[in-house]
């Protein structure tokens, strides 16, 4: 079954067009790996998938149905997390958030049955005994890997991660990267990954789309990942190269890849 399929998608705000005439489709179980340069359209189309943003023309369904009638199989990880921090709220209330509003309400104490879920998650990203840490002094790596399991606690069959690895220094980075590995490999979920930085997600990517405004390239990584499409979509002196059968992409030292920043 297709996970998700856009057809002709235009998204908007306010008559301001962010995306373009988008047409895709996305088999369920794969891993999209979303890219393009600052202001491309990626958060726009993940909060469209996501049943976020609805201004669009066109058609955008997510398992069959509009995307806010599929939220329940969705989880969202925000490209800068909106966490207001300075409620002290500790890593294993931070997970059970993915859980708790799921259910609408929240609870002054977690339910027993929502702390197992959510120590088991905290294990599972590599973060066992973190439970009780306070949300707010975990590093970068630590927060985002807390927040990858709160998207998962609720069970999800589309996981969009919006620059999960942005802001985060090389070894945080490998962290994370390990943590979408696991994921991908144990639980046969569909995920869109926005990213900057391709190359440590290159392998786990199944698919890539390149997006500037309009659709540039979708396919297979080898496909879609053609110097000529870098270029087109980084400018000239972006490129695409191989090194022993590994794919990389060389498109780091424009001023749009502002690292970590977003709005
Ligand atoms: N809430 C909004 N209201 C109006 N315009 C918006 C809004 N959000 C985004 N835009 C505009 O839509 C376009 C796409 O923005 P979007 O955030 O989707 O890009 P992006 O590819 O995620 O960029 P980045 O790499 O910086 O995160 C930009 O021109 C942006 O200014
Ligand atoms: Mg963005």
């Amino acid at each position: 079954m297709e996970a998700v399929k856009a057809e002709n998608l235009t998204v908007t705000y306010r008559g301001y067009v962010a995306i373009s005439d988008v047409t895709f489709s996305l088999e369920e179980g794969t891993t999209l790996l979303l890219l393009g340069p600052n202001g491309a359209g990626k958060t726009t189309l993940l909060k469209t998938i996501a049943g976020i943003h609805s201004e669009y023309a066109g058609r955008v369904l997510v398992f069959g149905k509009e995307p806010w009638r599929a939220r329940e199989n969705i989880s969202y990880v925000p490209q800068s997390h909106t966490l207001n921090e300075s409620v002290p709220l500790t890593a294993l209330e931070v997970v059970a958030m993915g859980a708790l509003y799921r259910s609408g309400f929240l609870h002054r104490k977690i339910p027993e049955e929502i702390e197992e879920k959510g120590t088991r998650a905290l294990k599972f990203v590599g973060l066992p005994g973190i439970q009780d840490k306070l949300f707010r002094n975990l590093s970068g790596g630590q927060k985002q890997r807390v927040l990858l399991a709160r998207a998962l606690i609720s069970e999800p069959k589309l996981l969009l991660l919006d620059e999960p690895l942005s802001a985060l220094d090389p070894s945080a980075r490998a962290e994370v990267t390990g943590v979408l590995r696991k994921i991908k490999k144990r639980r046969g979920l569909t995920m869109i990954i926005t990213t900057h930085d391709i190359n440590p997600l290159l392998e786990i990517g199944d698919r890539v789309m390149l997006i500037n405004r309009r659709m540039v390239a979708f396919g297979r990584p080898d496909e879609a990942l053609k110097d000529e499409i870098i270029k087109a979509v980084y400018g000239p002196m972006a490129r695409a190269i191989k090194v022993e059968d590994k794919l990389y992409c060389i498109t780091g030292d424009f001023h749009v890849f502002k690292r970590g920043g977003g709005r």
